[in-house]
C-alpha cells in the first residue's frame, strides 16, 4: 500500500493528497505546526508537542480549532501503524483553511486545514557528532514572533541556507546583541562550567528538546541556567551545541572558520548527548 496522510478528516494516498490553492497556509503562510520525533514506533514527547501546538493555535487565534486534540493522538497512532513507521517523524500542519478570495482579513468561521503525515530526516551517526559541526552567525532579522512555530519560515529558509551555502550546519541569530536561537535549533554554550541557554521568550522557539535537556541536566546536578547571552559570549564560548527534535544534539565546533575552544567536541557536550540517548533508548 502505497504511504498514506491524514488530510481533513481522512486517510489517503500521499501522491493523491490535494488542497486547494486559496488555502492561506499556501497564500500567506498562515498556519502552525510541529514536528514530532518516532523512536521504535513511537511518538517522542507527544503531549508536550501538542501543548506547544495548542499553543501556537492560540497564539494565531485559533485556539477553537483543537480545543479537543481533533483526535490527534489517535491519527497519530493510525499513522504509525498504517505506514508501519519504526524511526521516523510526524510532520502536523494547521492552516486557517480556504476562502472564495485571496485577502488578508480573516473569517473566524473558516474550516482549517489539517495535514498529518510522515516525514523523514537526516539524523547524525555518532561519528558525525563527534567530529562536531561548523556554524555561522548572523543578524536575526526574522519578525518578533518567533515563539509561535509558524509555517511562515521564510526568515529560518534565509537563513539556514546563508549557512548550508557555506557548507555550514547552523546559522546562530543575533538580536540586540544576545542570542536568540539557530535557523532551526536552540542553543546552549558552557562558560566556565556552566551551561548555558537564552531564556524563553518572544525571540525563540520555547525548544521541545531545549526542555527537555534542561530537565535531564537539572536532575542530574548539573550547574544549568537559562539566561541572556551576549555575541561577546558565545565568541569566548568553551562549548557550544544546537537542539532540536530532528538532532537533539549537534556540537558546534567551528564559528566562522575560528574554533570553539579547542575545536573539539567538548566534555559536557559529550556527557549530555550521551544522557539524551540514554533518556531516548529508555523511551523506546
Ligand atoms: N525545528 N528553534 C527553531 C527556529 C526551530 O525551527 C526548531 C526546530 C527548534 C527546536 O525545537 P524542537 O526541539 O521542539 O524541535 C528551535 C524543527 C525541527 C523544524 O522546523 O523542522
Amino acid at each position: 500500500m502505497s504511504e498514506q496522510i491524514f488530510l481533513n478528516g481522512s486517510f489517503v494516498a500521499k501522491k493523491n493528497a490535494k488542497i486547494s490553492v486559496m488555502d492561506r497556509g499556501f497564500l500567506f503562510g498562515d498556519g502552525v505546526y510541529e514536528l514530532i520525533p518516532i523512536y521504535n514506533g513511537k511518538p517522542f514527547l507527544l503531549d508536550e508537542h501538542l501543548l506547544r501546538l495548542n499553543k501556537s493555535l492560540s497564539l494565531i487565534d485559533m485556539s477553537s480549532t483543537l480545543s479537543s486534540d481533533m483526535g490527534m493522538k489517535e491519527i497519530i497512532k493510525e499513522l504509525i501503524i498504517k505506514n508501519k513507521y519504526k524511526n521516523h517523524f510526524i510532520y502536523i500542519q494547521v492552516t486557517r483553511g480556504a476562502h472564495a478570495d485571496r485577502q488578508h482579513i480573516y473569517q473566524s468561521k473558516t474550516q482549517p486545514t489539517v495535514v498529518v503525515m510522515g516525514q523523514s530526516c537526516e539524523t547524525f551517526t555518532f561519528d558525525q557528532i563527534q567530529k562536531g559541526c561548523r556554524a555561522t552567525i548572523h543578524e536575526d532579522y526574522r519578525w518578533k514572533k518567533a515563539n509561535i512555530k509558524s509555517t511562515s519560515l521564510l526568515g529560518n529558509v534565509l537563513l539556514k541556507n546563508y549557512a548550508a551555502k557555506q557548507d555550514m550546519y547552523e546559522t546562530l541569530l543575533i538580536r540586540n546583541n544576545k542570542v536568540t536561537e539557530g535557523s532551526a535549533s536552540n542553543i546552549f554554550v558552557v562558560r566556565k562550567g556552566k551551561i548555558i541557554t537564552p531564556k524563553l521568550g518572544k525571540e525563540l522557539l520555547p525548544g521541545i528538546t531545549r526542555s527537555l535537556i534542561l530537565r535531564i541536566l537539572k536532575d542530574n546536578q548539573y550547574d544549568v541556567s537559562e539566561l541572556d547571552i551576549l555575541k561577546e559570549e558565545i565568541l569566548t564560548a568553551d562549548e557550544i551545541w544546537c537542539s532540536s527534535s530532528t538532532n537533539p544534539i549537534v556540537p558546534i565546533t567551528e564559528i566562522d572558520g575560528l574554533p570553539v575552544k579547542d575545536g573539539v567536541i567538548g566534555k559536557a557536550t559529550l556527557e549530555t548527548y550521551h544522557l539524551v540517548s540514554k533518556f531516548i533508548e529508555n523511551f523506546s
